[in-house]
């Protein structure tokens, strides 16, 4: 099915006891949502204006850009809630046929927001009927097949769009151009990381000592999915190990059992980095060859694993691939230095 789900403003989604918990700590509103100020302000002024017009109009398209994690899904969210409308929630992949977006468009209601996870991988088919959708509100198809083949131009209701993308590079020109607002969020700041942590353990009435806050910031990679990823697997520590509190202790054992460096790297970061380092040693290597390498696909290495060592200047991007840089191959080589 295409829609994967229909989210009301108030409602909750989702069975999973994860799924419940992820859902419980997204922020519903600005006010609520801790971090990425400059976007906050532009989309509220957005926000604003279209309330005030009050003239049918919807807000205008948004894409989203930027590293998996950094709350744009839950961006989409807060925008749905604050303009008061429904939001719909979909992805590129889940849009196989042109039919399946003309399907999710004709039920969509005026003033709906219609989230597109992963916008870059539409099918060229679909993109080009979002390009219509999105420019005037219409649908064109095409009815029946052969000489019977007859196109009929269908109204839609306003809607604003939500793109959500990892790379803009790879998004078609005339789709980047539907969107009035483009935006990239960026990795946060440690401190708004604590805040999100806090936040997280007054929701899941859980006591965390600063010290230990301090560190699981310093270990999240500057990004609230891996922050809540982390506390919830602090928190089983302290449940099962200790009283449920977590304290410095506490969050120093479970992150190495978790073999979390002092970067906030995971093995499979290091193990990237030590195969690029032991096979091509101060020479650039390609994409595919680092994702032959480890076993992955080139997409997930360039969208998941790529963006943070980039960002620490762990390896550095040059025209003929990616190579390791000094820092890396320090880091390699004492990765719990500061513990
Ligand atoms: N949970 C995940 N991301 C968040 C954010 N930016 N603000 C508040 N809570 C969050």
């Amino acid at each position: 099915m295409a829609i994967e789900r229909l989210v009301e403003p108030t409602a909750s989604m989702g069975d999973s006891e994860e799924e419940k918990i992820e859902i419980s700590l997204r922020p519903m509103s600005f006010s609520e949502y801790i971090g990425q100020e400059r976007l906050k302000n532009n989309l509220r002024l957005a926000i604003e204006a279209v309330k005030k017009r009050n003239d049918g109009l919807a807000l205008d398209h948004i894409l989203l850009y930027g590293p998996p994690g950094l709350g744009k899904t839950t961006m989409a969210g807060v925008i749905a809630h604050e303009l008061g409308a429904s939001l719909r929630v979909t992805s590129g992949p889940a849009i196989e046929r042109a039919g399946d977006l003309a399907s999710i468009l004709t039920n969509l209601k005026d003033g709906d927001v219609l989230f597109i996870d992963e916008i870059h991988r539409l099918r060229r088919a679909v993109e080009e009927i979002l390009y219509s959708a999105m420019e005037d509100y219409k649908l064109d198809i095409v009815i029946g097949k052969g000489p019977a083949a007859r196109s009929v131009r269908l109204d839609l209701p306003r809607f604003t769009v939500i793109g959500a993308t990892t790379r803009t590079g790879s998004l078609a020109g005339p789709l980047r151009d539907r969107f009035g607002i483009i935006h990239r969020l960026e990795y946060y700041k440690e401190p708004e990381i604590e805040q999100i942590i806090n936040r997280t353990a007054k929701i899941l009435n859980t006591k965390i000592q600063p010290e230990a806050t301090k560190l699981l910031a310093t270990r999240s990679r500057l990004t609230p999915r891996i922050a809540n990823r982390l506390f919830k697997r602090v928190r089983d520590f302290a449940d099962v190990n200790g009283d449920g509190i977590i304290d410095q202790e506490v969050a120093v054992h479970s992150l190495n059992l978790m073999e979390i460096d002092y970067l906030g790297l995971d093995p499979a970061d290091r193990n990237m980095l030590r195969l690029i380092h032991d096979n091509y040693g101060d020479r650039p290597v390609g994409l595919t060859t680092i994702a032959a390498l480890t076993g992955d696909e080139a997409t997930t290495i360039e969208d998941y694993y790529e963006p943070y060592l980039l960002q620490l200047g762990l390896l550095a991007r040059t025209p003929r691939g990616r190579i390791i840089t000094e820092k890396g191959k320090r880091h390699l080589q004492n990765p719990q230095n500061n513990v």
